[in-house]
């Protein structure tokens, strides 16, 4: 690469003066040599490394092997750290932070010198907000998630983190295990590097970015410790060379192709309800037109070949030896379910890149001929007064028995409320009370967290009752399972509907009509809305001010209103 070279780095490290001085000198105290700045693509590694997200923590190895793929490629790689959001630790839920990880990550690719960027990711919310981000600056990007955990094992058998964490906390309430028991199986579950193993919503989203061509192939099921994500890392830190090269950037990659290409793939993989928010919202960063019905139409023709936790049986590793995700898209292509002519990272088409992809294990990748669950069995979207934005309902997680259902309201305005009684034997619940769970939303709890899939009450665990039907409008972990009804748009806390429920009032839920209906007439409906109060503000200041006055509803994908869109790359004025 020659000083003449056109890459945007060049206008800090190719600056005479003063300010290229600057720019270089201070990148000296590193021990760079000066060649580093002859106008090579300069790539950015954006990092969402933390000891406090353990999902994460091994990314500051995983940028070493990107880097030794930048130097080969003749790059220079910049390790940089973007916000990391630990999903089990932040709160009120790392939701809240999936914005400001988008806009922090987003400004730090805009103002620095870089020609390209390798976003690593790996717990839930790290991978759409590094999507968001690059999808808002347009650099040449590519992403390399940090891989799923090995599976967990239990006196025997194996265990998904998160999914077990419902059936463990059940087993206790009901008596089927001990407090000690429980302690020793907590250390089962998580016991290397990685991701959640289930189905969830990283194995999900590393499944999304993959989809939509922003990672290379088999980049989302190589597990955190297994050499060939290392291998992979490097080959990415390669590949993003490449891109700059070519100046192949997201918005060439993330088209309306990819994302239904993304949402098909979803549905086959059995993957987290999260994935519609978040695919909404990067959608919204491109201007692709995602209207939240095509998550039903484009998956109502796909049918689940996956047979991984919580819908099914096996994790992660399993899938990965099984194949890995290339096995799904080869089996949705060959029936004319994958959008093949879009482009990825490799410079390829999806379809070229998963034609000869091999399956290994049907126990785990099921064929088209044979799925494990039927097609329209998928992420639904309802519609009806409760939910007029709309509402989504995880089918391959519920219980095919509730999916036609009819019952009687027994609300509460926050989780916290209905755990205080949960556990009263004198509760008036039954199997088929309707639970109502509200102002989780958005703006309501704030930031919409995964609490929609309340316990059940302790007096019907007893029984033997395992599911029953929830409304709510916050979100629900991919990792869980339960026919909860999710994402209810508007959210109570911004007036809809679902604020105006009253206990006692009929619901009905009609998931083979998309229907969503809360039997109370106009006319009291409007009584009960004049006498509505919207909930104080949550904050005066600060990122939760900011948020909940901006934040849109879950059928938007919950962006902030001012970060839709794109700013590009622009390389802004001189510092000095
Ligand atoms: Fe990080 Fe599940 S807690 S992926």
């Amino acid at each position: 690469m020659t000083a003449n070279s056109a890459f945007r780095s060049r206008q800090w490290f190719g600056a005479t003066g003063r300010s290229g001085m600057a720019h270089r000198s201070w990148m000296r105290s590193q021990g760079f040599t000066p060649e580093v700045f002859d106008g090579r693509p300069v790539i950015g590694i954006a990092t969402t490394w933390s000891e406090l997200a353990p999902c994460n923590v091994h990314l500051h190895r995983v940028a070493e092997s990107v880097k030794r793929g930048v130097w080969q490629e003749g790059g220079f790689p910049l390790e940089f750290p973007a916000m990391a959001l630990g999903e089990t630790l932040l709160r009120p839920t790392a939701m809240l932070y999936r914005n400001l990880l988008a806009m922090e990550a987003e400004e730090l690719m805009r103002a620095n010198p870089l020609d390209g960027v390798v976003l690593l990711s790996g717990c839930d919310k790290t991978t759409p907000g590094l999507l968001m981000a690059a999808a808002s600056v347009d650099l040449p990007a590519v992403m390399v998630t940090g891989g799923p955990m090995l599976n967990g094992k239990y006196r025997g058998t194996d265990v998904g983190s998160g999914t077990a964490v419902w059936r463990f906390e059940e087993d206790l309430v009901a008596g089927r295990m001990t407090q000690e028991e429980c302690a020793f199986a907590e250390g089962c579950m998580a016991r290397s590097n990685g991701h959640c193993m289930t189905m969830g919503t990283a194995s999900t989203m590393a499944s999304m970015a993959e989809a939509l061509g922003m990672q290379l192939p088999y980049s989302a099921t190589w597990p955190a410790v297994d050499a060939r994500r290392y291998e992979t890392a490097q080959r990415a830190g390669q590949v993003a060379v490449g891109l700059v090269r070519q100046d192949l950037r997201p918005s060439a990659i993330m088209t309306r192709a990819a994302f239904e290409n993304a949402i098909r793939v979803n549905a086959a993989i059995g993957g987290s309800t999260n994935a519609v928010i978040h695919l909404l919202a990067i959608a919204g960063r491109l201007g692709v037109p995602l209207p939240l019905d095509d998550f039903d139409v484009l998956a109502r023709d796909v049918p689940t070949l996956l047979n991984l936790q919580p819908s099914g049986e096996y994790l992660m590793e399993d899938f990965c030896y099984a194949g890995g995700l290339p096995a799904v898209m080869r089996e949705l292509a060959e029936h004319g379910l994958l959008n093949g002519d879009a482009i990825t990272v490799t410079g390829s088409g999806i379809g070229a890149n998963v034609a000869d992809a091999p399956c290994w294990n049907r126990e785990v990748i099921r064929a088209v001929a044979e799925p494990f669950q039927p097609a329209g069995t998928g992420t639904a979207v309802l519609r009806g007064n409760l939910a007029p934005g709309g509402a989504v309902i995880k089918q391959s997680a519920s219980s095919p028995h509730l999916l036609k259902h009819r019952g009687r309201a027994l609300v509460f305005d926050s989780p916290a409320d209905y755990y205080a009684v949960s556990n009263d034997p004198g509760l008036d619940v039954d199997e088929d009370t309707v639970l109502v769970v509200r102002y989780c939303g958005p703006r309501g709890y704030p930031g919409m967290p995964e609490v929609s899939n309340v316990a059940l009450p302790r007096k019907l665990l007893l029984r033997g009752v395992r599911d029953m039907v929830r409304i709510c409008d916050g979100r629900m972990s991919g990792t869980a399972y339960g026919t909860v009804v999710l994402h209810v748009a508007p959210e109570a806390a911004a007036g809809g509907p679902l604020a105006l429920v009253r206990t006692g009032d009929w619901i009905t839920l009609d998931v083979p009509a998309r229907m969503l209906t809360l039997e109370v007439g106009d006319e009291e409906l409007a009584a009960r809305r004049a006498q509505w109060q919207p909930p104080a503000p949550h904050a005066s200041r600060g990122w939760t001010r900011l948020y909940t006055e901006h934040v849109l509803q879950a059928d938007e994908g919950a962006d902030l209103d001012f970060l839709v869109g794109a700013s590009g790359h622009e390389v802004p004025r001189e510092s000095h």
